[in-house]
């Protein structure tokens, strides 16, 4: 099964002559502020693979940060962009054409709140996650008329002020940047891997801490939605505990508060269904997508109910770019893989690489927890002193060994690995990228 690494892929030391050149040029005239984590120089690539400006080849297992849904430059997205292209580049949110009335269609007949809830949804479209989030946000505190928000620690949901008053994954996110948005309050996203409340049912315990809130400091008829990834992305890949969605969603019921679920990261067929709270057939007000949503091209949709939609009066929201011909073309090609089999891919495949990760934790005891669900996999690793001590160096290392071995990783939370290849992946590839793991564990644990 073990298949060996290819060093023939990696031809010069890295970074090579040509990424470092390009890396001085960047350090003169592109902000400092993008956290880049090892230096990648991207040339080109086609599904899983990449290949750096010196000809070094790749396995991309974080997909452009969960974005390259279809793997790189797949000749469908890549015609139907060209296509788009040919006709017309623009011609701005307030007029009509095919491709974005068609986009409306395809995520009305995804959206969880018709697939689970039998409700009809509308969208708006917008050009990135962040956007998508402050989209949903004014929508429901435009419906609802009230000023109160309840966020989730290790959080992210964006960096405009009003998604970053929620994004708590790194402190470093709001450092600097205060006041955010008035009205927020964050309370423990469940992690049953570290339980911050007694008892087996952290969901449930989560859930009494609000209602706690509640009678104390928030008055649950101030506040306008609950925004929650229904699966946790920067904040350490986590996945709630059994009936903590659900019992979210009764909780939003009972005091008439709107349920947003920003599935961002985690929807377009990442998790084996297009959204992860299909997992849990509990189906928000409001839901934002983006990333995977345009294969690469910048497009996110602010997902509502119609019923919820419906209330937004003529210029009560807009832009100019949502709805770009091109980048609803994109989006189009996109649903149309992911539904004709790239999400069953990514489940199938998805069982193998989890599978492959657990046999991988048998032999590494820094491995503490391997979790997730379709291509959303998170590794965490703790240090070897039986309290599941975060291995936050050990993680940083692991990443960059990997990076010299070829296959190009993102961490996220404390200390866990994150792997989310584009959906287009295969078991082959999975297995590389294992073998390729494996030298990296070993060099990072050797201080290599
Ligand atoms: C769950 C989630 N929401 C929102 C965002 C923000 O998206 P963008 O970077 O496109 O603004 C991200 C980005 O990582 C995300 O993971």
């Amino acid at each position: 099964m073990n298949a060996t690494p290819n060093p023939n892929h990696i031809k010069t030391a890295l970074p090579g002559p040509k990424a470092l050149a390009m890396i001085a040029r960047d350090a003169e005239v592109i902000s400092p502020s993008y956290p880049r984590d090892y230096p990648f120089v991207m040339s080109h690539g086609r599904g899983t693979e990449v290949w750096d400006v010196d000809g070094n080849r790749f396995l991309d297992f974080m997909a452009g940060i969960a974005v390259c849904a279809t793997g790189h430059a797949h000749p469908q997205v890549v015609k139907a962009v060209q296509d788009a292209a040919a006709k017309f580049l623009h011609i701005s949110s307030d007029y009509w054409h095919e491709e974005m009335v068609g986009l409306g269609e395809r995520l009305a007949a995804v959206a969880p709140m018709q697939t689970i809830a039998g409700e009809p949804a509308m969208s708006f479209i917008c050009q990135s996650g962040t956007e998508a989030v402050e989209g949903a946000l004014k929508l429901a505190r435009y419906v609802t008329g009230r000023p109160r928000f309840i966020g989730f620690l290790g959080g992210f949901h964006g960096r405009t002020f009003g998604s970053l008053s929620f994004t708590s994954s790194k402190y470093t996110q709001q450092k600097g940047f205060s006041p955010t948005l008035a009205g927020v309050t964050h309370v423990p996203y469940p992690n049953p891997y570290r339980p911050l409340f007694a008892g087996d049912d952290q969901g449930a315990a989560v859930l009494d801490y609000i209602r706690m809130l509640f009678q104390r400091s928030v008055p649950p008829s101030e506040v306008a939605a609950i925004l929650i990834e229904p699966m946790q992305g920067e904040g350490g890949y986590l996945t709630p505990p059994d009936g903590f969605l659900a019992g979210l969603r009764a909780l939003c019921d009972e005091h008439g508060i709107l349920l947003i679920f920003d599935e961002v990261q985690s929807g377009i067929g990442r998790t084996g269904r297009m959204f992860a709270c299909e997992h849990w057939g509990v189906a928000p007000d409001i839901l934002t997508s983006a990333k995977g949503l345009g294969s690469g091209l910048p497009i996110g949709a602010v997902i509502a109910k119609k019923s919820i939609m419906s209330q937004w009066k003529r210029g009560a929201h807009g832009n100019t770019y949502g709805g770009n011909p091109v980048t609803c073309a994109a989006a189009n090609a996109t649903l149309d893989l992911v539904r004709g089999g790239l999400m069953d891919n990514a489940a199938s495949v998805g069982d193998h690489f989890i599978a492959r990760l657990r046999e991988l934790q048998r032999d590494y005891p820094c491995i503490g927890e391997v979790r997730g669900k379709g291509l959303w996999i998170g590794m965490e690793l703790v240090e070897n002193d039986g309290k599941k001590t975060p291995a936050t160096a050990l993680c940083d290392a692991v990443v960059t060994r990997a990076y010299h071995n070829g296959l190009l990783l993102l961490s996220c939370g404390t200390s866990t690995v994150r792997f989310m290849p584009p959906l287009s992946v295969t078991t082959a590839e999975v297995d590389e990228a294992i073998a390729l793991l494996r030298t990296s564990l070993d060099q990072a644990l050797a201080g290599a």
